[in-house]
């Protein structure tokens, strides 16, 4: 039997999913990005050679992989145009990979507008967004006003709705925000012109996926953000404006949920999160700053310092749950490669109170005090090692206990940003 895999971050994002992605595309013959946009940045190092994508599939670089975004992504012509090029210009085909459905939402420049001038006023209570439009074109689809990529077809359809929707946008940023609109002529030429390349790439992709399935071929569904900033689980307000769980993987793409056989939760052996909110085991002392700068956290979207922190057991096992986490990678076990111990949150305490769970309001998960389970580090390099013998034992012993703590499989770990650097203990499509 066929097996489609959802890949998707178990934390607070940029764990490692482009890698793991573009490692298991070789065994792929389609992947689907199904939420999200290009506030999303994936990273890919293969033999030395970095690529970073926001909104194209993770499995591109794979020649005879097909390529879709799903009808649960929101696009920006300008990021998916200056993507396709950069890629092009590497050689990579990707008008002959990559197809798009016409269901999605555009991000269009007044989303970016909107999106700086509610974080300029929420001022220190900001959600710390990446400023790419991204809350407000879901918005515009959930309040059913957004222009979809099918409506770029009929330019005088599309400039009805374009109107329609600028001119409210407009009054909004004049007259509550203060600041100056957008220039709807200018608008609509910008958007039909950058139309021109993608036009041609509109597929109904809720029937190519069901087709492939159909013949037995083997999907990714991709996820993008992590299960933390999921717009229902996740730590609201201080999350992003889409579903990140598991389940979107069906209605982001138009594929039932018995389309998806496993699901694999990327996982840093540590934590980390962009943008304000919650961070229970977040460390502002050197530790935080040896692991921000060994494993180079740095946004790849916005070039902002990641916070950085201990591994919190609660919060990923937590996240296992909701999204029907079947096993984890494990990713940037190297970063800790340093250290004297490593600390694994297994408990918090609120208000006194021991807990075994996060609290749904934000007002508590501030207040959370996590409890931790030390173990001896292992000071010695694991860096490129792609065989769990090669290990050092305390490296296996801290693993170990991460599995034993989540109750759920370390299906790889990874040991470099390089594609090959992993070791793998289970094939996801044949578990
Ligand atoms: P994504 O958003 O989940 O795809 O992750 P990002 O690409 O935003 O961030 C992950 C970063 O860690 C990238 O710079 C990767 O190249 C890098 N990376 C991935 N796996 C490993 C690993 O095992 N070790 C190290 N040191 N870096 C890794
Ligand atoms: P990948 O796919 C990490 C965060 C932002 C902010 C919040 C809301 O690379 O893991 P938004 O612009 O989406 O409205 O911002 O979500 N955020 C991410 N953090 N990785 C991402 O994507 C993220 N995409 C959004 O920093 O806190
Ligand atoms: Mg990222």
């Amino acid at each position: 039997m066929n097996k489609n895999i959802v890949i998707l971050g178990s934390q607070w994002g940029d764990e490692g999913k482009g890698k793991i992605v573009d490692l298991l595309t070789d065994q792929a013959d389609a992947v689907v990005r199904f939420q999200g946009g290009h506030n999303a940045g994936h990273t890919l190092v293969i033999k030395g050679e970095v690529t970073k994508l926001s909104l194209i599939p993770s499995g591109i670089l794979h020649e005879g992989v097909q390529s879709f975004i799903g009808n649960g992504v929101v696009v920006s012509l300008q990021a998916l145009t200056k993507e396709m090029r950069m890629l092009e210009e590497r050689g990579v085909p990707v008008s002959e990979r990559l197809l798009i459905s016409e269901a999605c939402p555009l991000v269009l420049p007044v989303h970016v507008l909107i999106d700086e001038a509610r974080e300029a006023q929420l001022g220190k209570d900001k959600i710390g967004t990446t400023k790419r439009g991204i809350g407000p074109a879901y918005e515009d689809k959930i309040a059913r006003r957004a222009i979809r990529i099918g409506d770029l077809k009929n330019p005088d359809r599309f400039k009805a709705k374009l109107t329609r929707l600028l001119e409210y946008h407009n009054f909004v940023l004049k007259e509550y925000f203060g600041v100056k609109g957008v220039d709807i002529v200018d608008c609509y030429e910008e958007t039909l012109s950058l139309a021109q390349k993608i036009t041609p790439l509109i597929d109904d992709v809720s029937a190519s996926l069901n087709a492939l399935r159909k013949a037995g071929k083997r999907i990714i569904f991709e996820g993008a953000q992590g299960t933390l900033l999921d717009v229902d689980h996740g730590t609201y307000p201080f999350v992003t404006s889409s579903n990140t769980v598991a389940s979107s993987a069906a209605t982001g793409t138009g594929c039932g949920p018995n389309s998806i056989h496993y699901v694999l939760g990327i996982t840093k052996a540590y934590t980390t999160r962009v943008g304000e909110g919650p961070f229970p085991t977040e460390l502002t002392d050197d530790i935080g700053e040896l692991l921000g700068s060994r494993g180079k956290e740095f946004g790849t979207v916005t070039s902002r310092k990641r916070r950085c922190g201990w591994f919190d057991g609660v919060l990923v096992r937590q996240t296992i749950k909701i999204s029907g986490i079947d096993g984890i990678a494990l990713t940037k076990l190297d970063v800790l490669d340093e250290l004297d111990e490593i600390k694994m949150c297994v408990e918090y305490e609120l208000d006194g109170k021991k807990m075994d769970y996060l609290p749904a309001a934000v007002e508590d998960q501030i207040k959370i005090k996590p409890i931790y389970k030390t173990f001896p580090g292992w000071k010695s390099s694991t860096q490129g090692i792609k065989n769990i013998e090669a290990l050092p034992e305390n490296a296996k012993n801290y693993i170990y206990a991460l599995e034993d703590f989540i109750g759920t499989k370390v299906s790889s770990i990874s040991t470099s940003p390089e594609r090959e650097d992993t070791i793998l203990l289970e094939n996801p499509f044949e578990a």
